[in-house]
């Protein structure tokens, strides 16, 4: 047997730890069939000699029977900050045979004391109330005296920050940190930067953005008026170590200087403007002269705790070309990027110094050819929305792109460009949380490839350090548009990580009383509003889907109490005389008409969550040993099972709350039908589909249980011939009216790149593909796989990399035989 793929909470060989027990998993590969682990030995030593002697100097398990192979939680010696750690394992077979020592990894801590941060918060401006203004750069010059054997950074910069250290950017990521709840927590990120430094004269720079912690935008959500909005600061301590051991921290604080530059004005929803006359060159690097700078001010904290971010950066994923570009009036040039996606253009220029080019971004076009923003603008006031501005220097070829901004789009208005634009003066940088895929998903049907591929791009798009409803209007984070995608999303993206920290946004916005808004993170909009347990039911969904779908329950751990709050609130304030609950919205956006209310009653859909969140409850109760919550969510459960079986179940006809495919849906989904109904409901399904034509007649809600209800009672068959479905409604419509992303809605109406309706592609993998986790052994420790062999597909090719390995299923038609491998 060999092991291999060590990973440390989720990653590999990641520094800037701060889970307190880090938690170890590593994979198994044989030649041979059924071969299992029985016994394991760890070890964690504190320098690469001492492991290469076996020696575990911060932990030796010994040899562990167990056929424990993923998220072991580190219980050696007591680890502190910024403590190396490397770490190797050896398992035993089956046969009792011993494997080889896997090859080596590691890991290194954090910082993990708040009084471990010595340097101080600075700003380019300490006043009273926070406004917008030009980007500050800050400035540091730095004299080492010795040569260096390693260096870190760690750092946050509200609301984001690049760092530079001699003229050169430190690591890949951009707009760092990721939004949480600043008053709760910030992130810190950290960087190797050994090879950045040198011995003798550095400079070390930051530039700092608004992010959403100083928005001024006045939109529907008060981000403007967000108690911990504030101006940009920023922490910076690097910690170098010496060739000889020696060690020096260098620390952000009054010392810096800072002055403003080129970024005269930015904005996340509205845009950034650049004027390259203002530019600062070499500011970054060693010889400029800084005597025109002011001294940096300290700055006040923000209130919230520092953690790490351990979730993947949002980065540039890839340069797009556009397909064409048209002049829709004189002046006016549109460029037709080809796809719908997130990021921002990079613009190659040349002309005289003063030339404003003004570029506006839209997801569609006019019947002349001119942008069309008005839909998306709708929801903000008193700025321009999604348009960046930038000024000639006039000197040559002026390359440039934004820093502290993304937009949502496919094309481009270019107005003032100096001449005529070519198709060689804009490319697309496409930005967003910079997952790894876990999944692919190939079949016969292109149709069905192409709703997938719409479907991955939708969900990256809509992920920048938080799950998004869209990322061209709202970039916010509805709960319920994520949970209907969040198993489509670890089938196909390593999104645990990045789950982890929303949940933990979750709690963090929770109030006493256990009520959640309905987008997080908030600047406190959204509890009143509340979209009720159709969308709050995130918050017991997703955990339990990282449990399921990656075996992981320290997320369940981390919000059990929170949960648990949340249900008891719905109990306490929410539930009728009946026990069903009736606030908050329903199934959303359906094909005919945009209210919830034709597809299900909003206490029908509502009261189906508050089921399936007792029973998660219940479940989770019991993992974690709590005997006798388990026992009251099992009872609320039952109770909760019960009122909505009498008021919604009609026995004669089999039918609930009047036989909708979303109510019917729910039910088998969301199980609530008694056994003996289930085939009576299952058959009115069908039925009740066969009627519309074959085709979904259901909202973000419905769509997810209806297909998913589909696979459980063996009518694949049905849900193939929704998912291929040409005519509106279907996603088969979207694809025919040119659409590369998902829709808000089925008539394309709104926004153009929603994520919600992307549980389709959960029902690629558990249906057609046929991969599911065994409910019993969570995180495919067993896999399922029962693949659906629909008449009119030949082949489907599927492979999901699950934490014990990869799964793969191959299955074609071919000479009158099946194969499935
Ligand atoms: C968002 C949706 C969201 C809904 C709920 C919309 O504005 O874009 O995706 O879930 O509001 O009200």
């Amino acid at each position: 047997m060999i092991v291999r793929e060590l990973a440390c909470e989720h990653l590999k060989n990641p520094i800037g730890v701060d889970a307190v027990a880090p938690r170890l998993s590593w994979q198994l590969e044989d030649d041979k069939r059924n071969q299992s682990q029985t016994a394991y030995r760890l070890l964690v030593a504190s320098s690469q000699a001492a492991l290469d002697r076996n020696e575990g100097d911060l932990w030796d398990t010994g040899k562990v029977e167990s056929d424990q192979s993923t998220l072991i939680e580190y219980a050696g010696r007591k680890l502190c900050s910024r403590q190396y750690c490397c770490w190797k394992v050896k398992t035993w077979d089956n046969t009792g045979t011993e494997s080889e020592w896997s090859e080596a990894a590691s890991w290194e801590m954090g910082l993990l004391q708040p009084d471990d941060w010595k340097a101080q918060w600075i700003t380019a401006d300490n006043a009273d109330e926070p406004i917008v203004q030009p980007a500050p750069f800050f400035r540091k010059q730095l004299a080492l005296a010795k040569p260096i054997r390693s260096a870190r950074s760690y750092s946050c910069g509200l609301g984001y920050h690049e760092l530079y250290i001699n003229g050169s950017k430190i690591g890949d990521h951009v707009l760092d940190p990721a939004f949480t709840r600043f008053d709760r927590r910030v992130l810190y990120v950290t960087h190797d930067v050994t090879a950045m430094l040198q011995q003798g004269e550095n400079i070390l720079g930051v530039i700092l953005g608004n992010g959403i912690f100083n928005q001024d935008l006045q939109c529907a959500w008060d981000f403007n008026k967000a108690p911990w909005r504030d101006n940009p600061r920023v922490i910076l301590q690097i910690h170098i170590t010496y060739a000889d051991g020696s060690e020096e921290t260098v620390l952000t604080g009054p010392d810096w200087k800072v002055t403003t530059g080129p970024i005269v004005f930015d904005a996340t929803r509205s845009g950034e403007h650049y004027d390259a006359r203002k530019e600062l060159p070499g500011w970054n690097s060693t010889g400029y002269d800084d005597s025109a700078w002011t001294q940096a001010q300290p700055a006040q904290a923000p209130k919230g705790v520092m953690q790490s971010q351990m979730l993947p950066p949002i980065k540039v994923t890839r340069t797009l070309k556009p397909v064409a570009v048209n002049e829709a009036q004189p002046g006016v040039f549109v460029f037709d990027m080809g796809r719908n996606f997130t990021g921002w253009p990079r613009l190659k220029v040349s002309g005289p110094a003063g030339t404003e080019i003004v570029l506006k971004y839209a997801e569609k076009i006019d019947s002349k050819g001119g942008i069309d923003q008005s839909e998306i603008a709708s929801f903000v006031k008193g700025r321009e929305f999604q348009t960046d501005r930038f000024t000639l220097k006039g000197a040559g070829e002026e390359t440039w792109e934004p820093r502290f901004t993304y937009h949502g789009f496919r094309w481009i208005e270019v107005r003032g460009f100096p001449g005529k634009p070519t198709l060689e003066s804009i490319e697309g940088r496409v930005v967003h949380t910079s997952f790894e895929s876990r999944g692919t998903f190939r079949c016969s049907n292109e149709l069905i490839n192409k709703i997938q591929e719409c479907t991955l791009w939708s969900y990256v798009t809509n992920f920048h350090g938080y799950p998004t409803d869209c990322p061209q209007r709202e970039k916010n984070g509805w709960t319920g548009d994520a949970h209907c995608v969040v198993e489509a999303g670890l089938y196909n993206f390593n999104a645990e990580n990045a789950y982890e920290k929303w949940m933990l946004d979750f709690k963090h916005e929770q109030r006493d009383t256990g009520a959640v808004p309905c987008i997080i993170p908030t600047g406190g909009w959204g509890y009143e509003w509340g979209s009720g347990l159709c969308w709050d039911s995130a918050y017991l969904v997703i955990p339990w889907a990282i449990y399921l779908y990656r075996g992981d329950k320290r997320v369940l751990e981390q919000n059990y109490e929170g949960m648990k709050r949340y249900v008891d609130f719905v109990t306490r304030e929410k539930e009728d005389r009946r026990g069903l609950v009736d606030f908050g919205l329903g199934d959303w956006v359906p094909p005919f008409g945009d209210a919830s209310d034709y597809t299900a009653p909003v206490r029908y859909s509502a009261s189906g969550f508050y089921y399936q969140d007792a029973v998660i409850l219940a479940n989770t109760a019991k993992l974690l040993g709590k005997p006798d919550d388990s026992e009251k969510y099992t009872k609320l459960a039952e109770k909760i099972k019960k009122a909505i079986n009498n008021l919604y179940y009609d026995k004669i006809a089999g039918l609930y709350a009047g036989g909708t495919q979303t109510a019917l849906g729910a039910a088998l989904c969301q199980d609530f039908v008694e056994p003996s109904q289930r085939r009576k409901v299952a058959r009115q399904l069908v039925a009740e589909i066969k009627q519309a034509k074959w085709r979904i007649n259901a909202g973000l809600i419905g769509i997810k249980h209806i297909m998913l209800a589909l696979n459980a009672i063996d009518r694949n068959d049905v849900a193939f011939r929704i998912a291929t479905q040409t005519t509106f409604p279907s996603w088969g419509w979207w694809i025919e009216q040119g659409a590369t992303t998902l829709w808000e809605n089925w008539d394309g109406t709104s926004s153009r790149n929603h994520i919600m309706m992307g549980s389709i592609s959960t029902w690629f993998y558990e249906a057609l593909a046929g991969i599911r986790p065994a409910p019993d052994q969570p995180g495919f420790k067993h896999v399922v796989i029962r693949p659906s062999f629909i008449k009119d597909l030949d082949w489907v090719e599927a492979e999901h990399q699950t934490n014990h390995g990869p799964v793969r299923v191959s299955w074609q038609r071919g000479q009158g035989k099946l194969t499935l491998i």
